[in-house]
């Protein structure tokens, strides 16, 4: 691990010589308050921790075989050093208007103070303060989706009112190919564009926290399309046209701070991650987006940004609007593999059921499967005999014992008490290897597709099942008869795992990162390459 508090005490002198130095430029200042704000951010989670543990802020790691208990919600702490970190930047932002002041006197000034700039920046701020209430209620509450579609609407309102009174552009071009039924090449959409840019609040917002599960996905992909929109607006700064520099400098002052403290976070998170960025995390993110795309006017490149949330979304439809069953967790649940000889299984699984006789059955949400023998497909009878639903307490014991036996160490000696604790080394160790090795036995830890029930599915979304099959993007399992039982929960993350055989949980994060990597780039190709071709 990083020596975090040295390489801070060494790096901050360093970034404040250079804010001095560079005092008199806006970006620069930025800059260096958001290196300070991540180093912040870097030192503050740790410190804070046991605190959020102690006031009951903690969550489960369902993916690993200890199920260790981790801080949730410390998104809360990054996203209150961005907000310090951007009302310092305030003063300086405006540095350059104190500057003229001082060489002319006040009754000859001609110089009117940009009241409106400021608005728009505090706007952007109270909007997303809104949003990390809103995130922190729902991790502390667990709110009903309702409200999280609602509480966005409203937190948009700030930038709505600053869009309409310093812009007011209600209109959109007409894409090449529809002009000739439209007959005209601009339509003013009025109040609907309000309600879209609304509805892009609401959507960005829970777009993050649905594509969520795994270590680092929730905070991973938020850097990727944060840095893709930072290198647009870096290449177009230097425009020559005033206003759409001022836009590109607007959405730069508001995504440097937020990657630097994503980043600290992000060491935090990843796999295997000592604590969860909760709820809060998400819509903070979400709604820095939708800032940002509103008030800087790239809401359609933001859009193509959100291709891969856009379509975990459309995917996930039927189980978000109730056709078909969704549990409370769909992210994917872990394998353990082991060459364990079966009757010793079935040994560490009788003395694990005894030491689980009084287990509540509410710990049926935990994560981990156990497969015993030759590798099998997540689809294949080992694993189904091993359905989410019989996952408990004591499947827990017993994947861990796996664990400590493959690691050489008696299974006796490992209790669920005793993994809590003890479990971060231990699957740091196993987990960036991908598998535990002791002697001549081989652990392998992997992630499978959580499937869901499709008992009580509406017909409609019987009829959209079916048709994820047909395309080849849902695996479903069948009866005797040739009835729809089960299918994969409907998330990006088990669609991957669907298609790629025995990937871990870190793995898992790097190829949805890939994804959203990767989508970038075809976002600016469609942007700056092909959108001539729609529009001209
Ligand atoms: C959303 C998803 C849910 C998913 C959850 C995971 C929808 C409709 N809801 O619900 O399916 O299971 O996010 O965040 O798609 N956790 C881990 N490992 C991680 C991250 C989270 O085990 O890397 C677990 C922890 O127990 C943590 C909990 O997920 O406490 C957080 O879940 P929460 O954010 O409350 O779920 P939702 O946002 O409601
Ligand atoms: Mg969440």
């Amino acid at each position: 691990m990083l020596d975090y508090k040295r390489i801070t005490l060494s790096l901050s002198p360093v970034l404040l010589a250079l804010l001095w130095q560079f005092r008199d430029e806006p970006l620069a200042v930025c800059t260096c308050i958001s290196a300070l704000a991540g180093l912040a951010t870097w030192c503050l989670v740790p410190a804070t921790t046991s605190a959020f543990k102690r006031v009951g802020l903690s969550g489960t790691d369902l993916s690993k075989p200890s199920q260790p208990v981790l801080a949730e919600s410390m998104g809360v702490v990054a996203a209150t050093v961005y907000l310090i970190a951007t009302f310092l930047f305030i003063p300086a932002q405006f540095r350059n208007w104190w500057a003229t002041q001082d060489l002319q006197s006040a009754e000859h000034s001609s110089h009117v103070f940009p009241f409106d700039r400021l608005g728009e920046y505090l706007s952007a701020l109270l909007s997303l303060q809104s949003m990390v209430f809103l995130g922190f209620a729902d991790d502390v509450f667990d709110l009903r989706w309702r409200f999280k579609l609602l509480l966005p609407t409203i937190a948009s309102i700030p930038i709505l009112i600053v869009y309409y009174v310093g812009y007011g552009v209600t209109h959109v071009m007409v894409p090449v190919f529809m002009r000739p039924w439209l007959g005209t090449h601009i339509v003013d959409l009025g109040t609907l564009y309000y309600v879209y840019i609304g509805l892009m609040a609401v959507f960005c917002t829970n777009a993050i926290n649905i594509l969520a599960g795994i270590n680092g996905v929730e905070v991973g992909q938020s850097i990727i399309i944060a840095l893709s929109i930072i290198a647009k607006d870096i290449a177009n700064v230097n425009s020559g046209n005033a206003e759409a520099d001022y836009h590109h400098l607007f959405t730069l002052y508001l995504l440097l701070p937020f990657v630097a403290v994503s980043c600290a976070l992000y060491y935090w998170n990843m796999y295997p991650a000592r604590v969860f960025v909760g709820d809060t995390y998400c819509y903070f993110a979400g709604m820095t987006f939708a800032v940002c795309g509103i008030l800087g006017h790239f809401s359609k490149t933001l859009l193509l940004l959100f291709l891969p949330q856009v379509f975990n979304f459309v995917y996930s439809a039927p189980q978000i609007f109730g056709l078909v069953p969704c549990p409370r967790h769909r992210l994917p649940k872990m394998a353990v593999e082991s060459p364990l000889p079966r009757r010793l299984v079935a040994r560490l699984q009788q003395e694990a059921n005894s030491d689980h006789a009084s287990a509540s059955p509410s710990d049926s949400d935990s994560g981990s499967e156990i497969v015993v023998g030759a590798p099998a497909h997540p689809g294949s009878d080992a694993q189904r005999e091993e359905s989410p639903s019989h996952t408990s307490g004591a499947h827990r014991t017993l994947s861990t014992a796996m664990l400590s036996f493959a690691k050489g160490k008696s299974p006796k000696s490992t209790k669920v008490a005793s993994t809590v604790a003890g479990s971060r080394s231990r699957s740091r160790s196993s987990s960036t290897r991908g598998s535990v090795s002791g002697g001549s036995m081989n652990s392998t830890a992997y992630m499978v597709p959580s499937r869901a029930s499709l008992e009580g599915a509406k017909p409609l979304g019987l009829t959209i099942i079916r048709l994820y099959e047909l395309i080849g993007i849902a695996d479903v399992e069948r009866d005797e008869e040739g009835s729809m039982v089960s299918v994969n929960n409907l998330t990006l993350l088990n669609l991957v795992l669907v298609k790629c055989d025995r990937l871990n949980e870190s793995q898992l994060n790097n190829r949805i990162l890939l994804i959203q990597v990767l989508n970038s780039v075809l976002a600016f190709v469609i942007r700056y390459r092909l959108s001539h071709l729609f529009y001209f």
